[in-house]
């Protein structure tokens, strides 16, 4: 049994120690925003947030994350959508949507990281895999949150 928080719930799971977050998360919890791409950490679409970070959550196991706080793209907004979640919108970044929730969940640590970046530094920190090619509305929509959160 691992306890871990999920978008600030207690939760318990029973399952095995090498079983993937992704797993848990999809299966366990039914918390399908969170997609399977390559299971192999390249592709970047099981992103969430470990403790603040972004992490692959495919590639590292429940018994790794045991007492940590994880936060899904479900969790990431409380009241309100976050800059990011509304830059995207306005952008009309997603074409078939599959990789969107894995970006914007690690487009929201980076502008942590860096609330305005350039576009190199954007390229550079941003290496999920989008088949749509819809990377320029991502690179459009950053700049925009970037804006709307105080950044340029
Ligand atoms: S499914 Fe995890 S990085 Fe591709
Ligand atoms: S929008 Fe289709 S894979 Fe990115």
């Amino acid at each position: 049994m691992f306890e871990i928080s999920v978008n600030s719930k207690a939760i318990n799971v029973d399952v095995e120690p090498d079983t993937p977050l992704l797993w848990v998360l999809r299966d366990t919890l039914q918390l399908t925003g969170t997609k399977f791409g390559c299971g192999v950490s390249a592709c970047g679409a099981c992103t969430v947030h470990i403790d603040d970070e972004p992490v692959r959550s495919c590639s590292i196991t429940i018994e790794d994350v045991a007492g940590s706080n994880i936060t899904t793209i479900e969790g990431l907004a409380e009241e309100n959508l976050t800059a990011v979640q509304q830059a995207w919108i306005d952008e009309q970044v997603p074409q078939c949507g599959y990789c969107q929730s894995g970006m914007i969940m690690a487009v929201s640590a980076f502008l942590k990281e860096n609330p305005a970046p350039s576009d190199d530094e954007i390229d550079n920190a941003i290496d999920n895999i989008c088949r749509c090619g819809t990377y320029p509305r991502i690179r459009k929509a950053i700049h925009n949150a970037a804006k709307k959160q105080g950044g340029q």
